[in-house]
C-alpha cells in the first residue's frame, strides 16, 4: 500500500480562483475538489506538508479542522498523549477527514537520554492510547523540540518527522508575522511546523493555506509527501523535507 506508482490526491489549487464569488451555498454544493495526477516521477506540482504539534485542544483544533475541511486540505497532527482523553471524537475526526495522526510523546517530554522504559512511557503509551481511539496504525513520531539521540532513533519504530519551515508561531502569536514567516520562505517539498493550541496559529495556518493554494501548491500529509517523492519511510530516519527530484 505504501508504494503505489501513481497516487491521486485532492487538491483545491488554483481552481478556487476560477469559482464564482463565495456564497453561503459554496460549502455544500460546489465542486471544490480537483484530482491531480502527479505521475510516476512525482514532479510538477509543488507539494507542502502542514504539521501541527502539541494538541489536541478542542477550542483551537476544532476550528482548525473546520477550516481545513472547508478547503479540503489534509494536514498531519502530532498529538500529546495526555491531551487525548476527553478529545477522542476530535482525534477520530482527524482521521475521518484525511489527516495523518502521529505521536508527540505522552507529556511533551524530551526523549533524548531516556531509559527504554521511560521512552516507552512517552511513545509506546501514546501509541496505545491512539490505538484505543483509532484502531491499529503507524503513528509516526515527532520528538518534542526535534531533539533525538541514538536511543530515540533505535526505538522509534517510525521515521523521526522534523520540519524545514518553523515560523515560531508560539513566540509572539502575531498572525501577520507568522504568515509572512511561512509564505516568504516555503519551497516545494517543505514540512511546516505549527501548533494547533493557539487561536492565532489557527488563523495564520488557514491564511497560509489560502496563499499557497493560490500559488498552486498542493497540501499533503507527511506520509503522502514521502510517498510522492519516493522517500522510503525508515524507522529512526530523520525527515525534514522532501524536495522534488533534481532536474536534468
Ligand atoms: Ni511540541
Amino acid at each position: 500500500m505504501r508504494w503505489r506508482n501513481r497516487v491521486a490526491f485532492a487538491c483545491v489549487a488554483a481552481l478556487l480562483l476560477t469559482l464564482p464569488a463565495p456564497g453561503p451555498a459554496r460549502e455544500a454544493d460546489m465542486p471544490l475538489q480537483m484530482e491531480v495526477e502527479t505521475g510516476e516521477e512525482g514532479g510538477g506540482v509543488p507539494l507542502v506538508a502542514l504539521t501541527f504539534d502539541d494538541g489536541p485542544r478542542a477550542a483551537t483544533t476544532g476550528p482548525l479542522l473546520d477550516g481545513l475541511a472547508l478547503r479540503e486540505v489534509p494536514a498531519t497532527f502530532f498529538l500529546v498523549g495526555n491531551r487525548v482523553p476527553g478529545n477522542e471524537e476530535l482525534v477520530r475526526r482527524m482521521v475521518r477527514e484525511g489527516h495523518q495522526v502521529g505521536v508527540h510523546t505522552y507529556e511533551h517530554a524530551i526523549l533524548a537520554g531516556l531509559s527504554r522504559r521511560d521512552f516507552d512511557l512517552q511513545v509506546g503509551k501514546t501509541r496505545a492510547v491512539l490505538t484505543q481511539v483509532l484502531g491499529e496504525g503507524d503513528f509516526w513520531l515527532r520528538p518534542p523540540y526535534g531533539i533525538a539521540d541514538d536511543g530515540v532513533a533505535r526505538w522509534a519504530e517510525s521515521p523521526l518527522v522534523l520540519w524545514s519551515v518553523d515560523p515560531e508561531d508560539w513566540k509572539d502569536q502575531d498572525v501577520d508575522r507568522i504568515v509572512a514567516a511561512v509564505v516568504e520562505h516555503v519551497e516545494d517539498g517543505d514540512i511546516i511546523l505549527m501548533h494547533d493550541i493557539y487561536h492565532t496559529s489557527v488563523e495564520a495556518a488557514l491564511r497560509v493555506v489560502d496563499t499557497l493554494l493560490n500559488r498552486g501548491y498542493c497540501f499533503v500529509t507527511v506520509e503522502q509527501l514521502m510517498e510522492q517523492r519516493q522517500v522510503e519511510p525508515e524507522d529512526g530516519a530523520v525527515c525534514r523535507r522532501c524536495p522534488p527530484p533534481a532536474k536534468n
